[in-house]
């Protein structure tokens, strides 16, 4: 972590004043020195009060997603140790995927930061190159997507400063058809997230979208890039409806915000820390086995469809039955009738409630 990014933190967990002192043998550095990163954060937009026998004081932290302030809030080993922050981009997914294929120019960004610690020298392939930029749990965070991408092919709204919308990029030792699985891990880290930080009742309705009260808070898109047997990258791509107040009209009836249910303002860079947090330990978890065994029973605590009516739309014909919960490897168990159960797999059909949405 950089000096700054480590002077805000221990400002942020001292609940009260740090003196210069303090914080120079804390991070091994002259006082002069903290002092001219106490300027520069103060010119970023935090408020940090300079009093002469206590030190310094954090009063104010700027509305800002942006890679420090996400950054000094992390305490993950390997989610987000390198993070991208735009203001406005086209997509978070999209950008990850030209990174990680080690694109020369990815652009189509504005605002966008590199990140002081991300290894590049000056000459290259493009593997080496996408390898630098976008090594395993390289986080993309914007603050506006313009051509969000939903699932389906839909359109996913991020509007400036209202919503969360990021990236991470993995590079798993695990084979293509396990894939799908992460995105279930992913939801789980967002529910958990949800419940601890807001103690909403959010539940997952098989396999990504979080909901609240039946409504969606939250779209996990998650893309690969593979050959037979090998996984290049993974970009799992989450959207959360944190501080938007209205929808446009062909969603307005299915979807809310944590503002909404929670009546208050949410902190972005902290639930994105949160979720980081999560996802990094349940993750851990799932990569010993490549399953969902040891992460089936907490999914299905939160699973919204398990014992009731679903519809599947699987392209081969659709048709209806009772989810009863998932296997280890994530696929909706449909009961159909008379005892029989079909598997339905997370990565080819979607699944629809009979009365309503969940
Ligand atoms: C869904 O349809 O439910 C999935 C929505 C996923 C949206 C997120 S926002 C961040 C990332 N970038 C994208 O373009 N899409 C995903």
């Amino acid at each position: 972590m950089d000096s700054k990014n480590e002077i805000l933190r221990a400002l942020r967990e001292c609940r009260g004043s740090v003196s210069g002192q303090e914080l120079s043998e804390q991070l091994g550095i002259s006082r002069t020195a903290v002092w001219k990163h106490i300027r520069a954060l103060q010119e970023e937009g935090y408020a940090i009060e300079a009093a002469s026998k206590k030190g310094y004081r954090l009063v104010g932290v700027p509305d800002t997603i942006a890679a420090r302030e996400v950054g000094s809030r992390l305490n993950t080993k390997r989610m987000g140790k390198t993070i991208y922050y735009f203001e406005t981009i086209d997509s978070t997914n999209q950008y990850a995927k030209r990174i990680a294929e080690g694109e020369g120019s990815p652009g189509r960004g504005k605002g966008g930061m590199r990140p002081a610690n991300d290894g590049m020298a000056d000459a290259f392939s493009a593997g080496d190159i996408a390898q630098a930029l976008a090594r395993d749990g390289t986080l993309i965070i914007a603050d506006e997507q313009t051509a969000g991408k939903g699932r389906s092919g839909r359109h996913w709204v991020t509007p400036p400063k209202e919503a969360v919308a990021f990236s991470l990029i993995l590079r798993p030792e695990l084979a293509p058809e396990r894939i799908s699985m992460v995105t279930l891990v992913m939801g789980l880290a967002v529910a958990d997230a949800f419940r601890s930080l807001y103690g909403i009742d959010a539940g997952i309705k098989w396999p990504n979208d979080i909901v609240a009260k039946g409504k969606k808070l939250c779209g996990i898109l998650t893309e690969m890039s593979a050959e037979i047997g090998e996984v290049h990258y993974i970009v799992i791509g989450v959207g959360i409806n944190a501080n938007l107040t209205a929808f446009p009209e062909e969603i307005r009836f299915i979807a809310t915000s944590l503002k909404l249910e929670t009546g208050k303002d949410i902190n972005r860079a902290e639930l994105i820390a949160k979720v980081m947090e999560n996802f990094e330990r349940l993750y851990e978890v799932f990569e010993k086995s490549g399953s969902l065994k040891e992460l089936k029973d907490a999914y299905q605590a939160v699973c919204m469809n398990v014992d009731r009516p679903v519809r599947v739309l699987d392209p081969k014909g659709a048709y209806t039955g009772t989810a009863r919960g998932i296997d280890d490897e994530g696929n909706l168990i449909v009961e159909t009738g008379e005892g029989a159960c079909r598997k339905v797999s997370s990565g080819e059909v979607s699944v629809r409630g009979i009365y309503g949405y969940v």
